[in-house]
C-alpha cells in the first residue's frame, strides 16, 4: 500500500493524471490536494466512476497560504494513509489581468508555483519511502530556445520575484507571462537543488523530476485572459494537436506525467528534465547554481522553514 498526492489534482493536467494512475496503481491511495473542497469532492467522486478505483480522498492545500501548507502536512502525517511514495507538484496559476498577491504578501504566481510547493516537498520528503517519487511540474516557455512565444524568464534575486508586484511598479510593468515562466524556471531550480540535497541529506533513493506538458489548450491555465484569447487558446490552438507535436490533450500529457510516477525504468533517474516521456536538456540558464541556491536561500527565509520541519536543511 502506498500514498500519492497530487496537487491540484481536481482539474486539467492534475485531474488527468491522477485519473491515470488510479486506473493503473490499484493498491495505490490517491490524495487530491486541492484548494476549494467543493470542486475537489466533486473530482473525487467522478474519478471514483470513471475509473472504478476507491481510495481516492480530498484534503485541503492552498498553496498561495504558507499556514494552510503546514496545516496540509500536519494532516498527511497524522492520517492513517499508507507511507507517501509519490508527490506530484502541479497546481498552477497564470495571471495576464493584474498582479495577485498571496495570503502571506507574496506575487502569486511565485507564491502558488514555486514557494508553496517549496515548503510542501520540504515538510513531508521525510514521510516519503525508499525510492519514492517527487515531479515538477514546469513548462517549456521557460526555455526561450523552445520559442513558445511567451517572454524569456528574468532571475536576478528571488526576492524580487516574491515582491515584484510592490517593488518599483513604474520601473517594472506587470508582465505576468514573464512571471509565469520565471516561475516554471523556478520549479526547475528547485528540481535539481532538491535532488542533490537529497542525495546528501538522507540514505533514501528519492528521485525529483522537472516534467514538461506540452501546450494543452484545453485546460483552465489561461482563464486570466480575455474571453477573445481564451476562444483562440481553446479552439484555434485546440486544432493543432492534431498537428504540432508540442501541442497534447490533456490525457495524453497526463498519461505522460503519471509515467514519471510509475515507470520502473525511472528507479534511479534524478535531477532529470522530460519533455513529455522524453528525457531533455533544459534551458542553459536553468543550470545557473548560484541562482540555483539564491532561491533556495530566499525560499526557506521566505516561508520561515526551520530544522525542525526539514530534513533538507543540515547542510
Ligand atoms: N495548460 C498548459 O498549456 C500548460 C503548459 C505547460 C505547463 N502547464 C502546467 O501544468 C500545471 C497544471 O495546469 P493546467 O494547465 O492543468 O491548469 P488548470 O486547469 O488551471 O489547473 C490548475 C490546477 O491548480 C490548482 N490551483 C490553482 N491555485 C491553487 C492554489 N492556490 N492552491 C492549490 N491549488 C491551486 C487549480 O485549482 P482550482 O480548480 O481550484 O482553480 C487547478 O486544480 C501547471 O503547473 C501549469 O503551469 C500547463
Amino acid at each position: 500500500m502506498k500514498s500519492i498526492i497530487v496537487t491540484g489534482g481536481n482539474a486539467g493536467l492534475g485531474y488527468a493524471c491522477a485519473s491515470t494512475l488510479a486506473k493503473t496503481e490499484k493498491e495505490a491511495h490517491i490524495v487530491l490536494a486541492c484548494r476549494n473542497p467543493t470542486k475537489a469532492n466533486e473530482a473525487v467522486n467522478a474519478m471514483k466512476k470513471e475509473t472504478g478505483h476507491k481510495n481516492i480522498i480530498a484534503m485541503e492545500l492552498d498553496l498561495s497560504s504558507l499556514a494552510s501548507v503546514r496545516a496540509f502536512a500536519r494532516k498527511f502525517a497524522a492520517s492513517s494513509l499508507p507511507p507517501l511514495d509519490a508527490l506530484v507538484c502541479n497546481a498552477g496559476v497564470q495571471f495576464v489581468d493584474k498582479a495577485h498577491v498571496s495570503k502571506d504578501g507574496f506575487e502569486k504566481t511565485f507564491a502558488v508555483n514555486h514557494l508553496g510547493h517549496f515548503l510542501l516537498v520540504n515538510l513531508l520528503v521525510d514521510k516519503m519511502t525508499d525510492h519514492g517519487r517527487i515531479v515538477f511540474v514546469s513548462s517549456g516557455t521557460h526555455d526561450p530556445l523552445q520559442r513558445s512565444g511567451m517572454p524569456e524568464p528574468i532571475y536576478e534575486d528571488a526576492r524580487l520575484l516574491a515582491y515584484s508586484n510592490n517593488v518599483a511598479p513604474i520601473d517594472v510593468p506587470f508582465n505576468g507571462r514573464r512571471l509565469y515562466t520565471t516561475s516554471k524556471l523556478c520549479n526547475i531550480y528547485c528540481t535539481y537543488e532538491l535532488a542533490d540535497r537529497i542525495q546528501r541529506c538522507t540514505d533514501k533513493q528519492i528521485t525529483v523530476s522537472a516534467f514538461d506538458p506540452g501546450l494543452m489548450p484545453e485546460t483552465g491555465l489561461a482563464r486570466s485572459y480575455s474571453p477573445f484569447l481564451r476562444f483562440i487558446s481553446r479552439y484555434i490552438l485546440g486544432l493543432l494537436i492534431l498537428v504540432h507535436p508540442k501541442v497534447n490533450t490533456t490525457a495524453k500529457s497526463g498519461r505522460a506525467l503519471a509515467s514519471l510516477v510509475t515507470n520502473p525504468m525511472l528507479k534511479n533517474a534524478t535531477a532529470k528534465y522530460y519533455e513529455g516521456s522524453k528525457e531533455i536538456q533544459s534551458s542553459v540558464l536553468s543550470y545557473n547554481v548560484e541562482n540555483r541556491k539564491n532561491l533556495w536561500d530566499v525560499s526557506v527565509e521566505l516561508t520561515k522553514l526551520t530544522a525542525n520541519e526539514s530534513i533538507l536543511l543540515t547542510i
